[in-house]
C-alpha cells in the first residue's frame, strides 16, 4: 500500500481495481491483498484486498469488542483470546492527538490499543503546548520523542495525518482529518453492512445499495464510505440538497440524488449523517455554551431540511423489509433522525461502535507490527 501522498504532483488516473473511481496519480497504491503499511490514512488509497485484509483481522478480533464477562480460564473463550492479543502490543504506547472533540473514536481507539496490551497516552489540546501557539508537526515530533509507537491523530485540517507521517518515523492512524477521510469509521460502517447482510466471509458487498444522506460536502466520513464501500463492490447514492451534496461528487464513484424518498425503498443500508453546522461558518450566537447552532447557508431552515431529508418513522417503514440504518454519531436527534428510528430495530449503530474496537484492534497492530 501507499503510505502517505509522497510521490509525484498529483494528476487524475483511473483505478483499475474501483472503476470509476479517481483517484491522484501519486497516491495509486500497487495492487496487493497484504497489509504492509505502518499508517492509515485513508481508504481512498488502498486497494480492495488491503480493506478485506484489516477487516478479516477485525472479524478475529470481534470477541474482545465485547464486555467478555465472568472470567473463563478456558481455551476457546474470548479471555483466551484476549490474553493472546494482549501480548500483542505489550510495552508498546499509543499516543491519542485529537486536536478535535471525540466521543466514540477516542474511546474505542484507547479501549483498542489497551486490549493489545499497548500503553494509552492522551494529549489533550486545552492543557497541551498547542494552546501556546506550537504546531501541529512539533507537537507529534515532541509526543513521538518520548517513546511512542502510534500516533492517533484527529484535526481540523484535511490532510493533517498525512503531514504528520512525512515527520515522524512512528506509525500515524487517521481518526479524522477535517473534511477529508475518517478511515477507521469507513472500515467499521463496512464491517456493520457486511454482518447486517451476510457479507462477513468474504466482505463482498456486490450487489448491495447503500444510501449516504445528509451534509456530504462537510463530511470525512461519507468520503471514507464512498471509498470503501465502492470498493468492496457495493453501489453508493449520495442524498441530500445540492449545496450538501452536489453532483460534483459523482467524480468520487457514486451516484447523487436529491430526492430521499425516491431512492430509501431502493437501498439495502442508509446512513444517516448529521449537518456538520460547525463546519459551516461561525453564527453569531450559540444556543448553548459550547454547543454548535444549528443554522447553515447550505440549507432554508432546519425544519425545512427535516421535511425533506430527515429519516422519520413513517418513512422507515417504507425501507426493505432487510434494510438497516447507520449513523456514525453524533446524532442529532429530530433533525436527521427520530429517536423511534435511532433506537428501533432497523437501527444498527451501537453495533457500529462496538464493531469499531475489533476494526481499531485491527488497523493499529497491522500497523504498529509493519513498523517493528
Ligand atoms: N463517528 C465519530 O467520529 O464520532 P466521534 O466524533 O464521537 O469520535
Amino acid at each position: 500500500m501507499s503510505t502517505t501522498s509522497r510521490g509525484p504532483a498529483p494528476t487524475v488516473a483511473s483505478r483499475e481495481d474501483a472503476p470509476g473511481l479517481v483517484v491522484p496519480a501519486g497516491v495509486v497504491p500497487p495492487p496487493t491483498d497484504r497489509w504492509t503499511s505502518r499508517h492509515l490514512l485513508g481508504l481512498g488509497t488502498l486497494s480492495p484486498g488491503e480493506i478485506r485484509a484489516v477487516l478479516r483481522r477485525a472479524r478475529e478480533l470481534a470477541p474482545l469488542s465485547a464486555s467478555l464477562g465472568p472470567r473463563d480460564d478456558n481455551p476457546d473463550t474470548p479471555w483466551a483470546l484476549a490474553r493472546r492479543e494482549g501480548q500483542r502490543l505489550a510495552g508498546r504506547v499509543v499516543a491519542n492527538l485529537f486536536f478535535e472533540d471525540s466521543t466514540r473514536t477516542r474511546t474505542s481507539f484507547t479501549v483498542a490499543a489497551r486490549r493489545l496490551g499497548a500503553e494509552v497516552v492522551d494529549l489533550f489540546v486545552i492543557a497541551s503546548s498547542v494552546s501556546k501557539g506550537e504546531t501541529l508537526i512539533d507537537t507529534a515530533k515532541n509526543v513521538e520523542a518520548t517513546g511512542v509507537d502510534a500516533l492517533v491523530v484527529r484535526a481540523r485540517q484535511a490532510g493533517a495525518a498525512a503531514l504528520l507521517a512525512d515527520h515522524v518515523r512512528c506509525s500515524v492512524v487517521n481518526a479524522g482529518d477535517g473534511g477529508h477521510e475518517h478511515p477507521t469509521q469507513g472500515l467499521l460502517d463496512a464491517y456493520t453492512i457486511a454482518e447486517a447482510h451476510g457479507r462477513l466471509d468474504a466482505f463482498d458487498l456486490a450487489g448491495l445499495r447503500v444510501a449516504i444522506v445528509g451534509d456530504i460536502v462537510a463530511s470525512r466520513v461519507a468520503r471514507s464510505n464512498i471509498a470503501g464501500l465502492t470498493r468492496l463492490g457495493a453501489e453508493v447514492v449520495c442524498v441530500g440538497p445540492p449545496a450538501l451534496a452536489p453532483r460534483s461528487l459523482e467524480v468520487l464513484g457514486c451516484r447523487v440524488s436529491h430526492d430521499l424518498d425516491e431512492v430509501l425503498p431502493t437501498v439495502d443500508a442508509v446512513m444517516m449523517l448529521r449537518i456538520q453546522f460547525e463546519r459551516h461558518g461561525t453564527p453569531a450566537v450559540a444556543p448553548l455554551p459550547g454547543a454548535a447552532p444549528k443554522r447553515s447557508a447550505a440549507i432554508a431552515s432546519v425544519r425545512e431540511y427535516r421535511t425533506f431529508y430527515g429519516l422519520s418513522e413513517e418513512r422507515a417503514e417504507r425501507m426493505k423489509p432487510s434494510a438497516v440504518v447507520i449513523h456514525p454519531g453524533p446524532i442529532n436527534r429530530g433533525i436527521e433522525l427520530d429517536h423511534a428510528v435511532a433506537d428501533g430495530p432497523r437501527s444498527v449503530v451501537l453495533r457500529q461502535v462496538r464493531h469499531g474496537v475489533a476494526v481499531r484492534m485491527a488497523a493499529l497492530s497491522m500497523c504498529v507490527l509493519a513498523s517493528a
